[in-house]
């Protein structure tokens, strides 16, 4: 027997830190969650994805009163971002979360159907998306969904 030793790094940091154009990524996902219709679970999240093409999709969570109808903030951004720019590879996503009272303390952690649908996206696009979360005390920067989704599933064991 022998184990299998499955590395993930993930950067923490201040918002200070982060480039403009990661700055602006956040400032658009926490924009967002102005956005969200979430009635249920009163937790608003939003998303920003930048495109290769320097375009920025946004996105953010819709319930429904049918629970499962209803779609995280993520695969909102992420489906809209693949029907209006079908050949543009995702390069990063970043999200941000709040409650009624305030953004949340710590990174929000993408549910695990969202990181199976990050996967495709860099699958599709033979690109790995860089992933910013973000928390009032400290953010993360993930170089790619595998360091969020080890042993993954992406369809290529079918070949
Ligand atoms: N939610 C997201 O939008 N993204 C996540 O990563 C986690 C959860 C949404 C789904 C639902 O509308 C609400 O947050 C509570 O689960």
């Amino acid at each position: 027997m022998k184990d299998l030793n499955i590395q993930t790094i993930i950067k923490v940091c201040q918002y200070d830190e982060l480039s403009d154009q990661d700055k602006q990524l956040i400032d658009k996902a926490k924009e967002m969650t102005q956005h969200s219709y979430a009635p249920y679970s009163k937790f608003k999240v939003g998303a920003a994805a930048l495109l290769a093409n320097g375009a920025i999709v946004t996105g953010s969570n819709q319930e429904n009163a049918a629970y499962p109808s209803g779609l995280c903030a993520e695969r909102t951004t992420l489906f809209y971002a693949n029907s209006q720019y079908p050949d543009q590879a995702v390069l990063t996503l970043a999200i941000a979360a709040r409650t009624e009272q305030d953004f949340i303390d710590n990174p929000i952690p993408p549910c695990g159907a969202c990181r199976q649908v990050i996967l495709e996206t860099e699958t599709r696009y033979k690109h790995p998306v860089r992933i910013l979360l973000y928390g009032k005390k400290e953010i993360y920067l993930i170089k790619g969904i595998r360091d969020l989704l080890p042993l993954s599933f992406d369809g290529s064991e079918m070949e």
